[in-house]
Order: structure tokens, then sequence, then C-alpha cells
């Protein structure tokens, strides 16, 4: 007996295109009769808005909403600027869908060179929760122009934390915590100088430690947590930060592993009440589109974090294995130091999935 998902590409633009198609190629040689894909894919981005003037479908959150998840390219292109890409696709889908927990593993690959020398894969592993629905994202705001005229104007970018955003993500980051061999959890801050948002985040961190006694914990300033991850990373398992803090740590994390490029992520909506998205980390790399050298391991990664979503953990461990057996081989992509395309190291992976 086989189940059927229903799976929405969303390519969009640049490199986004190239790494879906990795991406897919690999999750169909990874799944058989028993669990079978059913692909629709959506041509939004820059190129639909060029020809319509949005992002996305007027009723596009509609379109999605029946499927059982989304696969994401990447979005931006020189000719529209990022906020109204961002804010018209991605971000558009992300609230949209209250998919308020964000899964940023950062993955120490073996026979890639990381800039911290002595790393070693078999010990640093370890992974950014991002809270994913408001904060610094929460779009809150506004400019004034007309009032003070050109040269004086001022902009307001507000963060919104409420009680019980802090606390999803922190249940949820404890939970995720608690599965893991290092049961630890940091809480990134900046209490120091925030003073409202980030002091509500600490306490609600501390008042919902106290249910996880069997889960050590700690907090750290953001500034402090950026040279931890370089100089101490060995003691971090789950890291839980704001929208902003853990956008900018998990890049930080995965430019350690090697190359942005091998950075998975997985937008969640932990309810199941509406589609989750998986997405590699890496924006739509204008300046490689097109080549066909881009890196495809964190597009093949996010596809790992579906299959895991939709229940299929042993077919996500294969994927991951199968890439560390293609890295270990050194069949590694440009941006890694190696000379392979996109399609060599896709076909490596999807020949090493045995
Ligand atoms: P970027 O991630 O596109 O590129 C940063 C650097 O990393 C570039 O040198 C690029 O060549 C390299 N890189 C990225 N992905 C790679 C891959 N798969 N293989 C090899 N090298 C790779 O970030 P950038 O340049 O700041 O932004 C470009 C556009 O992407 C902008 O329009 C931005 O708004 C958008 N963006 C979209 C995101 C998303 O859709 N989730 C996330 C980040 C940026
Ligand atoms: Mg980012």
């Amino acid at each position: 007996m086989g189940s059927m998902f229903r799976i929405a590409a969303i390519p969009a633009d640049g490199v986004g295109a190239e790494v879906v198609e990795a991406g897919r190629a690999v999750l169909d040689a990874v799944t058989g009769p028993g669990i079978e894909l059913s692909w629709t894919e959506f041509d939004w981005g820059c190129d639909y808005y060029a020809r319509t003037g949005r992002m996305m479908a007027e009723d596009g959150l509609e379109q999605l909403a029946g499927f059982d998840a989304i696969y994401f390219g990447a979005v931006g292109w020189p000719t529209v600027p990022d906020h109204v890409s961002l804010w018209g696709l991605r971000l558009a889908v992300c609230q949209g869908f209250d998919q308020w927990a964000n899964i940023r593993p950062v993955r120490f690959l073996p026979g890639v060179t990381s800039p911290l020398r002595k790393a070693d894969d078999t010990e640093l592993d370890w992974i950014v929760v991002r809270e994913n629905s408001e904060g610094e994202y929460a779009g809150l705001g506004g400019r004034n122009l007309a009032a003070r005229g050109r040269g004086s104007e001022v902009a307001v970018q507000s963060s919104l934390f409420t009680e019980s955003g802090c606390e999803r993500i922190m249940r949820f980051a404890f939970d995720l915590a608690r599965g893991r061999e290092r049961r630890r959890l940091t809480s990134v801050t900046k209490s120091n100088a925030q003073q409202y948002g980030m002091v509500l985040w600490d306490e609600v961190f501390e008042r919902v430690a106290a249910d996880y006694p069997d889960v050590e914990t700690d907090s750290c300033l953001v500034d402090a947590m950026a040279a931890r991850f370089v100089l101490r990373p060995e003691d971090l398992s789950v890291v839980v930060a704001s929208n902003l803090h853990a956008d900018i740590l998990s890049d930080l994390g995965s430019a350690l592993t090697g190359s942005l490029g091998t950075a998975a992520s997985a937008n969640l909506n932990p309810e199941r009440r509406f589609p989750s998205m998986f997405e590699p980390v890496h924006g739509s790399a204008p300046d490689i589109a097109g080549q066909g050298v881009a890196n495809p391991i964190g597009a093949i990664g996010s596809a790992a974090l579906m299959l895991e979503h939709l229940g299929f953990p042993d077919e996500a461990a294969r994927v991951n294995r199968a890439v560390e057996t293609v890295t270990a081989a050194g069949v590694l992509p440009r941006d890694l130091g190696g000379t392979a395309t996109t399609k060599d190291v896709t076909s490596a992976v999807i020949d090493a999935l045995g």
C-alpha cells in the first residue's frame, strides 16, 4: 500500500530553478511505489512579477493550501526590489500559513574543509531554531516622507514579541533538544540593549525551561553567540533565536560548514493546519545563476527534511547519508572548492542512494 503526497514546487528565481530540479531528482529516486510524490510547479517569482505586477497569483495561498508540502527554491532578482520580492512571495507564504518554526541544521560534511580548521564533522552538529512569525519581521512601522520632506525622512521598523509567540517556539526547541543525544538548548538574546522585547523573551525562556528539567539550558547575547559559533561550537546542540538573530546566525553557521550552498531549512506549521515549506537557506545567487554550477546540497538536504516531515525518516536518512558519501569521495561543487556541476553532484547523490 503506497501513500500519495501532493507537493507544490516553487523554484522562483536564479539558482532556485537549478537546485529545485536537483532536489526533485533525488526525491524521485529515493521514493518508490511505497511513497508517491505528485508534483505541481508554480511559475511565481520575479519574471511573473514583470508580467503581472505580482510575485504570486492573487489567490496563491488558496491554491497552495491543499498541498501536503511546498518545495521552494529562492526568491529575488535585481529587476525587483528585494523587499518587494521577499514580502510578495516567501514571507507571504511563511506568514500566511503560520509556519512559525524555522529549522536550520548546521551540518558539517566529511571531505569539506571548514574555515574552522579543527572542525570535525563527527563532533560538530547543531540546529538553529528560528522564530518565524513575528519579532523583527512583523512588518510593523512606517515612513514619513510627505510630512518631513526629502533629506529629513524618518523610518520606524518595530519588532513584535508576544508571550505566546515566544512560548511556542521555545517549547518546540525544548522538544527538539530533548530528542537529541546532547540535551541542551541555548537561547539567543539581546536583552541588555533591547529592554522590552528581549526581556520578555528571556522571561518566557526561564519559565518554559522549568518544564524541561532534563534539558540543560543557557542564554547568550547575540554578538557573543556569533563569536561562540566560531570559537567554541562543540557544546552547541539546539539554539533558539528570534527571527532576525536566527537568520544572521544560521548564515554564519552554514558559512562555517564550508558554504551557504549546503544549508537546508524547513518552515514548519507544527499544528499541520497548513502546508509546511522546505527550502535551501541561500538566495537566488544572481552571480552564478544559469551556469549549472549551483551547489544543490542545501536543496537536497531540504528535501530530506520534507521526507521527515511527511513521515519517512528512513528515506530522509538515506538521502543525508548519500550526500555524505558523495562529499567524502571528493565530488564537490565549485563553492566547496571542487569542479563538479549541479548535475554531477545530483547524479552522484542518486547513485549513492544504493
Ligand atoms: P545569495 O544566498 O543568493 O548569495 C550569496 C553568495 O553565496 C553568492 O556569492 C552566491 O553565489 C553564493 N551562493 C548562494 N547559493 C549558492 C549555491 N547554491 N551554490 C553556490 N554558491 C551559492 O544571497 P544574496 O546575494 O545576498 O541575495 C541574492 C538574492 O537572493 C537577493 O534578491 C535576496 O533578496 C535573495 N534572497 C532570497 C532568499 C530566499 O529566497 N530564501 C534568502 C536570501 C536571499
Ligand atoms: Mg537568510
